[in-house]
């Protein structure tokens, strides 16, 4: 039994963000979502907020920290794709990604780092893809943003690992959700055909990883790429 904290996610109203929470609600903790629209699971508390926006972010947290208790475990999940080939990458394209999966990140985990400081003891869960470091083509705007969350919880793990606070991104291989559903049924193949695995993977085990990396068992892990992907990104 892991010790109960105070968990926020963010985009917690749909797929992966929806499953974590229900994870954590699972296994005992105070949850609490944000969403810009609809609700998070049965058992967390939903906030509105909008990652792009540090104000409603910081509204988010403060209704949080009254009715939970300061956010002790933060999960930044919320994301957008906006794919295209470089050449047709609009400006906006890339910086609107960029500014949600990245910028996003930023602002959440600010804003939780005040708490965390205070209590010497936090876990930051970013939700980062396979193809932050193994890339894909159409995605420069994306795959750049999620690699940019590894330099971001490496950072932070030298700047706020001896206060107790760990750093780690997680990293999503395929899964099977609105996000990809989105995808032509010949990229869901090709992807396919590339996981060792053989199968797409569920927001369920992406869930589990990141609840065992809040828990006391995984203390000593920070700065850790952890790959949830069938082995489709291997050595990467
Ligand atoms: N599915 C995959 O195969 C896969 C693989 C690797 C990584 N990931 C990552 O996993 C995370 C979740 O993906 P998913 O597949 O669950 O995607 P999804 O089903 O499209 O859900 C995305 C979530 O992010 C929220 N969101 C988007 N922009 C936001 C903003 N500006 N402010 C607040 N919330 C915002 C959405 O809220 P709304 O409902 O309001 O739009 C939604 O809750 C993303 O970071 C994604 O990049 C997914």
């Amino acid at each position: 039994m892991t010790t109960p904290r105070t968990v926020l996610v963010t985009g917690g109203n749909r797929g992966i963000g929806y499953a974590i929470a229900e994870e954590f609600v699972a296994q005992g903790h105070r949850v609490a979502v944000t969403a810009r629209s609809g609700e998070g699971p049965a058992g967390t508390l939903t906030v509105v907020a909008d990652v792009t926006d540090s104000a409603s972010i910081d509204a988010a947290f403060t209704t949080v920290e009254a009715e939970l208790g300061p956010v002790e475990v933060v999960v930044a999940n919320a994301g957008v794709t906006k794919d295209g080939l470089l050449m047709r990458m609009t400006e906006d394209d890339f910086t609107s990604v960029v500014d949600t999966n990245l910028g996003g990140a930023f602002r959440v985990v600010k804003r939780a780092s005040k708490g965390m400081l205070k209590a010497r003891f936090g876990r930051v869960l970013l939700v980062s893809s396979v193809v932050g470091l193994y890339g894909s083509p159409g995605q420069v705007n994306y795959a750049s943003s999620k690699a940019a969350l590894v330099g971001f919880a490496r950072s932070l793990t030298r700047e706020l690992g001896g206060r107790g606070v760990t750093a780690n991104v997680v990293a999503p291989g395929f899964i099977e959700t609105d996000m990809t559903a989105a995808l032509a049924d010949d990229q869901k193949a090709g992807y396919l055909q590339s996981i060792p695995a053989g199968r797409y993977g569920s927001s369920a085990e992406v869930a589990k990883t990141l609840a065992w990396l809040a828990s006391d068992d995984a203390a000593y892990i920070s700065g850790a790429v952890i790959p949830v992907d069938g082995g489709l990104g291997m050595g990467h």
